[in-house]
């Protein structure tokens, strides 16, 4: 049985304060849940967090890290840095950081080796531009993505990767991939991944979908037999909207 997450992408947002009232509301909202339930938080209120979720079901995320584990990288943090705060997972891929930071599939390839080393779970994240779909590359670049960033891991190194895709068109925008959409790509995804590991390994891999997820639309997603949950970000900013989204 493959795990169903659910992560709660923060971004940019919130103060110590108001995410630590964010996260209790969200540990006094919650239920025991058959979902795996992560909060990607802003690196400066991790310590913090790990404390507030300690005995629950909670787990922190960290929303990038540096593709090396120490050096004169000012501004930087390290993979080895989180796993010591107790964080058991990190977003790489984003496409907020491919289109502002400039990060390549070359790159984050390296971030994810790097974050194994340090028993970090990954999720990874893929997905095209309107562009892309509209010109019909989608699945081809989707297949490239992860190709290039995760096709050189072991076995036993692949199942620590949870994919996300997040059509980049879908980011942010209240437009939301179709159920249709999505279960196709994940499909595809699920191939392509069964493709060099075998339909095992593949169908034990989480695939999340990301991109305008909100309480209307998640139960109709996650029904999808391919989709195993999502990656949440503006709705995850509510603790209501993110509990309604846990439980669809
Ligand atoms: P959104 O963001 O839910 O606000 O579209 C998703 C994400 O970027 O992970």
């Amino acid at each position: 049985m493959r795990k169903e997450i659910v992560a709660g992408n923060w971004k940019m947002n919130k103060n110590l304060q108001q995410g630590k009232e964010l996260c209790n509301s969200i540990l006094n909202q919650l239920e025991t849940s058959n979902k795996e339930v992560i909060l990607a938080v802003p690196f400066t209120h991790l310590s913090v967090l790990a404390e507030l979720i300690k005995g629950s079901c909670l787990k922190l995320a960290a929303q990038n890290c540096h593709h090396e584990l120490s050096g004169a990288y000012t501004g930087e943090i390290s993979a080895s840095m989180f796993a010591n705060l107790g964080v058991d997972y990190v977003i790489l891929g984003h496409s907020e950081r491919r289109e502002y930071n400039k990060e390549d599939n070359d790159l984050i390839r390296k971030k994810v080796d790097t974050a194994l080393s340090q028993n970090l779970k990954v999720i990874y994240c893929c997905g095209e531009t309107l562009y892309e779909r509209r010109s019909g590359v989608h699945f081809d670049l989707v297949a490239k993505q992860i190709i290039e960033v995760v096709f050189h891991l072991n076995t036993q190194e692949i199942k620590n990767i949870i994919i996300a895709y997040e059509p980049v068109w879908a980011i942010g925008t209240g437009e939301t991939a179709t159920s249709f959409q999505a279960q196709e790509m994940h499909v595809h995804i699920r191939s392509v991944i069964a493709s060099k590991y075998g339909g095992e390994v593949a169908n034990g891999i989480s695939i999340l979908y990301g991109g305008s997820c909100k309480p209307s639309n998640a139960q109709e997603l996650f029904s999808q037999s391919d989709i195993d949950g999502g990656l949440i970000g503006g709705s995850s900013l509510n603790a209501e909207d993110f509990i309604s989204i846990i439980k669809a």
